[in-house]
């Protein structure tokens, strides 16, 4: 890879996190591949050579505990929410140029193939230990066959996984109080011996790569931490029979497969190596990307050799995941590429959860947006695309509810972007047949090309959002210029200022159809043919919007439909009733004490995106005068700097209106210092003084969640004001 700026001379490669084959798509998948997606054509836009690929991920207990439950062979259960994936992802123009799984021939011979080099490399390893096991049934209790608490954060845990804490991989034998999932005992543990990959030898390399990755902060700031904490070797083998089989005899007979985590990324190279050989290397060269171009870089460099080498040949791999993954992405798989002689990600873009009506999404409860569902409905996917990609920033959490979703479609596609397209145009086809004979404006010259501008910087920065807010903004600044200009009250009067009016709309209404391709791609060719242009948008250069449009065009159609309120009642009562009527499902079969209920409770399935449920409501309520007792005011940012010593602490100096106050926060690990300054906050000003780290503090800067995710104003509130 280069660090330079977008379009490179290299090919890139985006991928989005490959779904477990276990369980319908919902809206927690779609928001990770519509965003990936995007940003895949929006790169391709600007010029840079660039392939989407993903594949289904077929192996691991996710999918081993389903299909035992339905009573179906792995193998065949998998793949047939395989063939469904592949069905609905170009559903909602998904488009990949390669889907495969990981258990298809070119990723078990590559994963086979990558183990060896890692063994060959000398960062393989035999240890014995201990591992859950289930004495009723005599058989091991990997990953999912597995529950407890998790060591960390004390929390209910998976086995390797704790999905309801603090999101930490879990190494086999961690987990406390362990429960078989299969029996509901007890679990024991018992001796057995697996393969260890010697991730701790790596933590130079890894600080070296997290200094030049790029991407969202979650996803360079969290692994900073890890490895600060120490890196533990990886559990890489499984006693499973599902799964590729470690390579070599002994691990063979002794029933070894693969962890999970070991063949599901080497899927991302398989991929690309499938579309390589499909389009011809000449079109794109899977392993200009991933190895160079030259065969890879002698392995032996591995643990102390500096990426720098490979990064100027490289191809640009830009990876799209759920946060919840983020260990996987920038621990165990860049070191894996590493020794193995492959290049290194240059970005990682970890997308928040998703909630429902504020709760959490979960699979179990079906609260959740189905994707069949929604299409279902007759609702276009581009609204959904809009609504995922644009609700805010790719690593924010974002919450659904029909309302809220009606609300974006009605004022920024409908009122905003359709408004614009259908007036513009239609006035242009009614009185000049299409575009009017003349050049376009300076002005609108000029806002186009500001657009095309912020468009490129989006793009570089993995900034879906301006990605998909770029063609709503340019829209905007259409109404405001039609309705500035009256072009109605010109045509009589002063028919060439009209004919110029109409002119720049129509130029904005092919600018707008380029900019739209990335996030709503049906509907920016939709635009292209109410234009009368030639080819498809998806192949036009952002370029093409200053391109003039054709002459003639015929009377345009309205592009969106508003989202009536009755419509989002009777939207919102469906999903109500369905939650609802799951509720009392499960609580009958909890009666009837049924071991499907039992094992369906510890195996939520294709659960990404999904959060664990809020916290409860504290129950002592206080009143309005205790809650004035607290000074809440809106405080900017002036200056953020790190506490030498302390990881996790940052001393900010905060403008609240009356004075500026010394604030120590713990934003270190979750936010990028630097871009601090300028930021809104609200501040408790009147909290009592503390000391931090030898520093005081003089107040509380407000934050959310894990992430920290800073509570701000959304206007133009001033610092000092009072927050009631
Ligand atoms: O967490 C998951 O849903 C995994 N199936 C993601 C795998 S992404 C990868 F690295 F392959
Ligand atoms: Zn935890």
């Amino acid at each position: 890879m280069s660090n330079d700026e977008y379009p490179t001379e290299n090919p890139a490669v985006v991928t989005a996190g490959l779904p477990y084959a276990n369980g319908d798509l919902h809206i927690g998948h779609l928001r990770s591949y519509t965003a990936a997606d995007a940003l895949n054509r929006a790169l391709n836009a600007i010029g840079q050579q660039s392939a989407y690929v993903c594949g289904s991920d077929m192996h691991g207990t996710p999918v081993a505990v389903n299909s035992w439950q339905q009573g179906v062979d792995p193998e065949e259960f998998a793949l047939e929410w395989h063939e469904q994936y592949e069905e609905t992802f170009p559903k909602f123009d998904v488009e990949f140029d390669n889907y495969g799984h990981t258990h298809d021939e070119t990723n078990t011979e590559l994963t086979r193939e990558i183990v060896c080099t890692l063994e060959d490399e000398g960062y393989i390893y035999e240890k014995t230990i201990e591992v859950a096991w289930d004495p009723e049934e005599d058989q091991a209790l990997p990953d999912r066959y597995v529950e407890g608490t998790c060591p960390y954060c004390g929390e209910q845990a998976r086995g390797d996984e704790c999905d309801e804490g603090c999101g930490r991989h879990l190494e086999p034998g961690e987990i406390e109080d362990p429960v078989s999932t299969l029996t509901g005992n007890p679990a024991e543990y018992r001796k057995r011996e697996h393969k260890f990959f010697e991730v701790s030898a790596l933590a130079d390399y890894l600080t070296e790569f997290l200094d030049d990755l790029e991407g969202t902060d979650n996803a360079q700031n969290q692994p900073r931490q890890w490895i600060e904490e120490g890196l533990q070797d990886w559990c890489i083998t499984r006693d499973l029979d599902w799964g590729i089989d470690y390579p070599g005899d002994e691990a063979e007979a002794d029933n070894l497969v693969l962890y999970v985590w070991v063949d599901a990324p080497i899927e991302y190279v398989a991929s690309t190596k499938q579309y390589s050989e499909r389009v011809g290397a000449n079109t794109y060269d899977w392993e200009a990307v991933w190895k160079d171009g030259q065969g890879g870089v002698s392995a032996s460099d591995a643990s102390g050799g500096s990426p720098d080498e490979r990064r100027e040949a490289g191809g640009e791999i830009i990876h799209v995941i759920g946060r919840d993954i983020i260990q996987h992405h920038t621990i165990f798989w860049p070191t894996m590429l590493q020794v193995a002689g492959y290049n290194a990600p240059r970005a990682v873009c970890a997308t928040g959860f998703i909630t429902i009506n504020g709760k959490g999404l979960s699979t179990s409860r079906n609260r959740a947006i189905w994707a069949r569902e929604y299409l279902d409905e007759g609702l276009h996917p581009d609204l959904l695309r809009y609504y995922l990609t644009t609700n805010g920033g790719l690593q924010q959490d974002i919450d659904f509810s029909w309302e809220k979703f009606a609300d974006r479609v009605n004022g920024e596609l409908v009122d905003t972007l359709g408004n614009f397209l259908y007036r513009g145009l239609l006035f242009a086809h009614r009185n000049y047949g299409g575009r009017p004979d003349v050049g376009v404006s300076e002005e609108v010259e000029d806002r186009i090309e500001e657009a095309l501008e912020e468009f490129n910087e989006a793009v570089n920065e993995y900034d879906v959002r301006g990605i998909g807010t770029a063609p709503v903004d340019l829209a905007r600044f259409g109404n405001e210029y039609i309705q500035r200009n009256e072009p109605w009250n010109l045509v009589n009067d002063d028919p060439d200022a009209a004919a110029q009016v109409i002119r720049d709309c129509v130029q904005l209404a092919k600018a707008i159809a380029v900019l739209a391709e990335p996030v709503l791609p049906g509907k920016a060719e939709a635009i292209w043919e109410q234009l009368a242009e030639d080819g498809s948008v998806h192949d036009a250069a952002l370029s093409a919007a200053l391109d003039a449009p054709p002459e003639s065009f015929d009377e345009p159609t309205e592009l969106f439909a508003k989202i009536e309120d009755d419509r989002v009642n009777e939207l919102d009562a469906k999903l109500a009733d369905r939650i609802e009527s799951t509720a009392s499902d499960d609580e009958e079969d909890a009666n009837e004490g049924t071991a499907a209920a039992d094992a369906d409770e510890g195996t939520d399935t294709a659960d990404d995106g999904a959060v664990p449920d809020m916290e409860p409501i504290v129950e002592d309520r206080i009143s309005f005068e205790e809650f004035q007792e607290l000074d809440l005011r809106v405080g900017r940012i002036l200056s953020a700097e790190p506490i030498e010593g302390a990881d996790e602490l940052v001393r900010l100096e905060v403008d609240i209106g009356v004075e500026t106050r010394q604030i120590v926060a713990g934003l270190q690990q979750l936010h990028d210092v630097d871009a601090l300054p300028d930021t809104k906050v609200i501040v408790v000003a009147n909290l009592e003084k503390a000391e931090l780290f030898g520093e005081e503090s003089n107040g509380m800067v407000l934050a959310a969640g894990e992430q920290a995710d800073l509570l701000t104003t959304h206007e133009d509130a001033v610092p000092g004001t009072r927050v009631r």
